[in-house]
């Protein structure tokens, strides 16, 4: 009996130990999101190797989308070779979950490289080893018929273009007056550009990549994804070009399905001040396009702790945290709220896998979780967006 007592003893310890160092449970954003798909990017290193990722991944979200695993370097590694090792293990596992795979992306001119650095302005002659306007073609051709083909029945959403609108130089706005000024000239739109002007397609690259893709998988929607392009005005009216585009493409007939906005931020540079993101949405909606919100990421400029060799940085500020929940807040309310935004993504969900340490140093602690897959007042903060409740509610 005593034993048994000393026993119920140290039990209601270790739950009271646990019951002061958890923190409040947080219902799965997948429960709540009944009208916008609520998802994340996927690192295939950390599925297959930390159980805890895989495990919180499949707790919270009903859509997902590779990182990086079906960009085109990474699909076809080079010329004709085909990879999808990285790529099949992410669809299986949101098969085995039941969630919806996004596509990212089929045509993105930063990663294309070994195509990229071997483009030549030529029509159709190239020397030894590189690749010439009528190449490029069926490279685009092929690739888009593999991998949306391995893909089909199973990927519903597909960015076919990443990317591709101007952005401002200086003070000056994109020129939105014709298709040649709205889009990047990337190797991509020029070797069309000579295609065109030989007659071998009569539309310029954006518009073949949405037709082709079609072609390959009728049921799929075709989302053309860019930055800065989240608010009504955008970056220094990038949003107006976007739009523009998006007419045109319309006008001819281009079978587009929607627009994702990625929006990357830190906050207080918040689309929604302003009722400008709402704005936007609905502009869209007018034209008959859904919105998605494809690679969302809050990130928070950090304190530096050392200085030698090498810069460390600290931790966040409550501060830094509540007004990035505040942002997060604002962003997935708004977007739940428009009714026309068909899904909700996140540039990964913890601290401890994402670009942005990577590529803004100094800045860091972008995402819903910790590094230790603890919720932060930001997964808090998007639980009560998708519950329509207010942020100072209980
Ligand atoms: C980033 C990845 O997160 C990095 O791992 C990679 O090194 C570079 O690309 N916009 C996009 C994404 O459309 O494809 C980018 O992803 C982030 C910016």
């Amino acid at each position: 009996m005593r034993i048994i007592f000393s026993l119920l003893i140290s039990i209601q310890s270790v739950v009271a130990v646990a019951d002061s160092t958890n923190p409040p449970a947080l219902t799965p954003f997948k429960d709540l999101s009944t009208n916008m798909l609520f998802g994340t990017e996927v690192d295939p290193e950390a599925l297959a190797n930390d159980q805890p990722y895989a495990d919180l991944l499949a707790k919270n979200y009903n859509i997902v989308v590779p990182e990086n695993d079906l960009k085109f370097e990474n699909t076809e590694t080079s010329h004709g070779h085909f990879d999808f090792e990285h790529a099949d293990r992410i669809v299986n596992f949101a098969m085995a979950h039941h969630m919806v795979v996004r596509g990212h992306v089929l045509v993105y001119q930063w990663q294309s490289e070994w195509l990229r650095n071997n483009y030549v302005d030529q029509y159709d002659h190239a020397p030894a080893g590189k690749f010439a306007a009528k190449d490029v073609k069926a490279i685009l051709d092929h690739h888009i018929e593999t991998v949306m083909g391995r893909y089909k029945g199973k990927i519903k959403y597909w960015d076919v273009v990443n990317e591709v609108v101007c952005d401002p130089v200086g003070t000056n706005k994109v020129d939105r007056s014709s298709l040649d000024t709205i889009l990047q000239h990337s190797f991509w739109y020029r070797a069309f550009k000579i295609l065109k002007e030989h007659g071998d397609v009569s539309e310029d690259f954006v518009s073949y990549a949405f037709r082709k893709a079609h072609s390959v998988d009728p049921d799929c929607k075709l989302i053309l994804n860019d930055y800065g392009i989240e608010g009504y005005y955008g970056w220094q009216e990038k949003s107006l070009a976007a739009r523009a585009l998006v007419k045109m493409l319309l006008d001819q007939g281009v079978p587009i399905s929607g627009v994702g906005f990625q929006m990357h931020q830190s906050y207080g540079n918040d689309p929604s001040v302003g009722d400008h993101l709402d704005k936007n949405i609905q502009a869209y909606k007018a034209m008959g396009l859904e919105v998605q919100v494809t690679e969302c990421d809050i990130q928070i400029k950090l304190p530096v702790v050392s200085g030698k060799p090498d810069k460390v940085y600290g931790e966040p500020t409550p501060t830094d945290l509540k007004n990035q929940a505040e942002t997060y807040y604002n962003l997935v309310k708004t977007c739940r709220e428009s009714g026309n935004v068909s899904a909700f993504l996140t540039w990964g969900f913890t601290d401890k896998y994402s670009w942005i340490p990577w590529k803004y140093p100094g800045c860091g602690c972008a995402l819903p979780f910790d590094k230790n897959y603890q919720p932060k007042p930001a997964a808090y903060a998007i639980e009560k967006a998708l519950r329509g409740e207010s942020i100072s509610d209980n």
